[in-house]
């Protein structure tokens, strides 16, 4: 038994202009006013999180980003720290996504300082693992899955570590239409708990794993009716306000 209360969020990716933001922002508090018995997140590119900022901050509907970087402020042209996140009213943060892994070369040392640096600052990191197609083809998947928990969360305390997020996303799975099995899904998240509790014992009981990867309204209650995740991680399906309110509504 347990009481971690399920995330759904939405991961918008490098989609939407403010205006769009704010059309679909309006829309989804009025379509999910009813929901308080799950958490749910926006996670949008950074030139929306102002607009998101003024329609939802008052809500239920969080607001997070997709990235960050872990200094405080200077040189370094193009990042965004978490002190600018919380002025936007940001609660949750995307980290180490597959996308950000693969084409802008993020290795796990500078997501564990990237984690590390979001909870230091408030934020709830929503940090994302997942093997690719080969490694599951060669039953290395566990392994490999293993080996990012372990390298991301590497510098937390007990307590930090109870309040992340963990997303597992098979990338074979991500924006292909191909989602995991829920046992396979399950057993992998289960095998992250297992992980967590070999760094920090009963707290792995407390910490929120979420699966990711082509999750729709037709898939999501089988996924959320596996004993070791707590909610989902959506890209695709976040994208058009009906759809997901449907997909909130279904996880429930
Ligand atoms: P998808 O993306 O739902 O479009 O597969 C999930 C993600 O990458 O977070």
């Amino acid at each position: 038994m347990t009481d971690r209360r399920p995330l759904i969020a939405g991961n918008w990716k490098m989609n939407k202009t403010s205006g769009e933001a704010r059309e679909f922002a309006v829309s989804l508090q009025e379509k999910v006013a009813d929901v308080t018995d799950l958490d749910m997140v926006i996670c949008a590119p950074f030139t929306a999180l102002h607009v998101l900022k003024e329609e939802l901050e008052e809500g239920i509907v969080h607001i997070g980003a997709q990235n960050m970087y872990h200094e405080a402020k200077g040189a370094y042209t193009g990042e965004v720290s978490s002190e600018m996140l919380l002025d936007l009213a940001c609660t949750y943060v995307v980290l180490g996504h597959s996308e950000r892994r693969e084409y802008f070369q993020e290795d796990d040392q500078l997501i564990a300082k990237k984690v590390k640096g979001s909870l230091e600052a408030g934020l709830t990191p929503i940090l994302c693992v997942g093997e690719n197609l080969a490694l599951r083809e060669d039953g290395k998947a566990l392994a490999f899955v293993r080996g990012q928990v372990e390298r991301d969360l590497m510098e937390l305390t007990p307590n930090e570590l109870r309040k992340v997020v963990i997303a597992y996303e098979p990338i074979w799975a991500i924006g292909t239409g191909k989602t995991a099995s829920s046992g396979d899904a399950q057993e992998m998240c289960s095998g992250i708990r297992n992980t967590l509790a070999g760094i920090a014992g009963s707290v792995a009981q407390d910490i929120r794993i979420l699966y990711g990867g082509s999750v729709k309204s037709s898939n999501i209650a089988e996924l959320m009716a596996q004993p070791d995740i707590d909610g989902a991680l959506v890209g695709g399906a976040s994208l058009e306000v009906q759809e997901f309110a449907q997909l909130i509504q279904n996880a429930r």
